[in-house]
């Protein structure tokens, strides 16, 4: 049975056979003979690009799809986050996708589970298949990843985005900088001027403002974070010719990027979303140990 708790927990090889995986889902060689296989996804927390790139995933290989909907279920009763993922393991269901605004929320359910649990992304720590996606979207772009360089912008603090690129980048053999507002940074990890990194970056990978993770509103104003940390136009021709824009979506335009660079001709940002679905069918068929040799 494989668990995807972290890409932490994942070999280097590992990662690259996800992605040779998904590579093949997309070129439309995949085994789609899982319709006797029910998945229910249980998002917790919000979500658009996860929870409905797994839903196409799952559909495309053939299987059935429960969505859980918290706010109609008895979690208005007091019914606790262990019990409900217990109630779909004891209805038969085969592999079960969890998103929760809980930090590592699978440790409650390790050795306690008999099917696979994806996660769908857990607090600020992890969101391991939002990596495998950029990871995918960045081989496809280089053909490599040893050597490239990128910088993560914005909300590093309290990004699981930022937080799984960096060790899995690092371990790949990327060189990773953060860049963006002091009261977002975090220690451990190296910083880049935004300007610099815009001018030398391979990668300049926009995050978000996380609003519903802080426990205060910004310092700086929406109009001043666009102007000293957005993916202005102005920047946009500051960037390598081969340079990739990046941003694991939603985005706020006007704020950490303009609306002239969401689809300009450095973005991948929608291929991104994408590859979402190939890598999501990788992870589904690794889970049902059904991925190609
Ligand atoms: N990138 C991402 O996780 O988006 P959603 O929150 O919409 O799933």
């Amino acid at each position: 049975m494989k668990n995807l708790f972290r890409l932490k927990d994942c070999t280097a090889e590992e990662i690259q056979h996800i992605l040779d995986t998904a590579e093949e889902c997309r070129k439309g060689v995949y085994d789609d003979s899982l319709c006797n296989k029910i998945v229910a996804n249980c998002f917790f927390e919000p979500s658009t690009r996860t929870q409905y790139s797994f839903n196409t995933a799952e559909l495309r290989l053939g299987c059935k799809v429960i969505t859980f909907n918290p706010a109609g279920s008895s979690l208005a009763k007091g019914e606790s986050f262990y019990d409900t993922v217990k109630t779909f393991e004891s209805f038969g269901i085969d592999a079960i996708v969890i998103r929760s605004a809980e930090d590592e929320y699978y440790r409650c359910l390790d050795g306690h589970l008999g099917i696979p649990v994806l996660n769908a992304g857990d607090g600020k720590k992890d969101h391991p298949t939002q990596s495998l996606l950029d990871l995918l979207t960045i081989r496809q772009e280089f053909g490599h990843f040893e050597g490239l360089k990128i910088a993560m912008v914005g909300d590093i603090r309290y990004s699981r985005v930022a937080h799984t690129n960096i060790e899995v980048m690092e371990r790949l053999g990327m060189k990773c900088y953060v860049s963006g507002p002091e009261e977002y940074r975090e220690e451990g990890y190296e910083f880049i001027d935004f300007d610099q990194a815009v001018k030398e970056m391979d990668i300049v990978m926009l995050l978000r403002v996380q609003n519903e993770r802080h426990e205060r509103p910004m310092q700086i104003s929406t109009e001043e974070y666009h102007q000293r940390y957005g993916m202005t136009a102005e920047r946009v021709k500051q960037m390598k010719e081969n340079a990739i824009i990046m941003h694991p979506a939603p985005f706020n335009r006007g704020v950490e990027i303009a609306d002239e660079a969401v689809e300009c001709s450095h973005s991948r940002i929608f291929k991104q979303i994408q590859n979402g679905v190939y890598v999501r069918m990788a992870v589904i068929l690794r889970a049902m140990e059904k991925e190609h040799e």
